[in-house]
């Protein structure tokens, strides 16, 4: 077995002879893993992903799927990959069952009509699937395509933007059978602007800014707060007078933020204290001393602003 389910290269697509709206982008799926690839609008995630897919011509670049090459070995590589990109289409005037049998027949390899009913109880639109599409909701029309897009038992699973208008039911709902399709070994790829999604979806998350990938990093990583770097919030009654100390003392601290009574410092556990008995001997009385949370939003925040910053180099070279 090949090493990754997606292997992605030094992506690239350039738009005229400037513009790289995706910048030498790199990343790897694992198997039976789900990829978050999160960046804000216009970051370049739907034109990765048309790439990956071969809806559109990469300018620069390599794409494996299971180890194989999808410009020597496209056929195959198709066969491996179902996605979804924007809205799936479906002949509305038709029932669901009739949609994804049409499409087994169009498939290029031989599906069981078993498949059928395999698929559609996992998206759970047994109550439906005999209603014509025109009648489904959005969050219907959506577990369809996810049904469609597995109906060929896709090893590598590719979804831009799945819970697009979907409501939290149908979020959670979406979570929890792409979580039963990775333990089944299927391996996903999936693009959002939503944070708070991406944490409770992905094993991973990749950050792409500007079409280039800024930071990949395990959710749990991006979860904890971790030893060495402690984020920690002090209530003070003068946070001038605290910044001051703090910068005076000769310690590795970095102050996050202020608000108008507290503080937030990155540090060492063990400066927790030093900081405390700073202030506090110094006569700036302590209300309150907590761990903050750093979320992947802080993380997200903290990284894109820092790609904000070298904007000029990014999109234009
Ligand atoms: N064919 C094109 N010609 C020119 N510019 C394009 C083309 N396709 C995309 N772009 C630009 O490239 C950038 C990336 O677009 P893309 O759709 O990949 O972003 P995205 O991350 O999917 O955004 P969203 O979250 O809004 O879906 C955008 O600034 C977009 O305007
Ligand atoms: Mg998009």
């Amino acid at each position: 077995m090949s090493e990754f389910a997606l292997e992605v290269k030094g992506l690239t697509k350039k738009i005229g002879k400037q513009k790289k709206i995706v910048n030498a982008a790199s990343f790897q799926v694992k198997h039976g893993e789900i990829l978050g690839l999160l960046g804000p609008n216009g970051a370049g995630k739907t034109t990765t992903i048309r790439m990956i897919v071969g809806l559109i011509a990469k300018t620069e670049g390599k794409v494996f799927v299971n180890g194989k090459d999808v410009d020597e070995e496209g056929q195959q590589c198709k066969k491996d990959m179902g996605a979804i990109i924007e809205n799936p289409a479906f002949y509305d005037h038709m029932s669901g069952y009739k949609n994804l049998q049409q499409y087994k027949r169009m498939a290029k390899e031989e599906i069981p009509t078993s498949r059928i009913e395999e698929v559609v109880k996992l998206v759970k639109l047994e109550h439906a699937i005999q209603d014509k599409v025109k009648t489904y909701s959005l969050g219907m029309k959506q577990r369809l395509g996810v049904a469609q897009a597995i109906l060929h038992k896709p090893t590598l699973l590719i979804l831009d933007e799945p819970t697009n208008g979907l409501d939290p039911q149908g979020i959670r709902e979406l979570r929890d059978y792409l979580k039963i399709l990775a333990n089944q070994g299927t391996s996903t790829l999936v693009s959002s602007h939503l944070l708070s999604e991406m944490q409770l979806m992905c094993d991973r998350v990749a950050i792409m800014e500007h079409g280039k990938i800024i930071d990949i990093s395990p959710i749990s990583a991006l979860n904890d707060v971790g030893e060495s770097s402690n984020v920690t919030s002090f209530t003070v009654s003068s946070t001038d007078q605290a910044i001051t100390l703090i910068e005076q003392g000769d310690l590795e601290i970095e102050i996050m933020k202020t608000a108008d009574q507290s503080i937030i410092l990155k540090t060492k556990r063990e400066n927790i204290p030093i900081v405390n008995r700073l202030l506090v001997e110094n006569n700036v009385d302590v209300y309150a001393i907590e761990t903050v949370k750093t979320t992947l939003e802080d993380r997200f925040l903290q990284l894109t602003a820092v790609g904000a910053e070298n904007k000029g180099t990014g999109g234009e070279e």
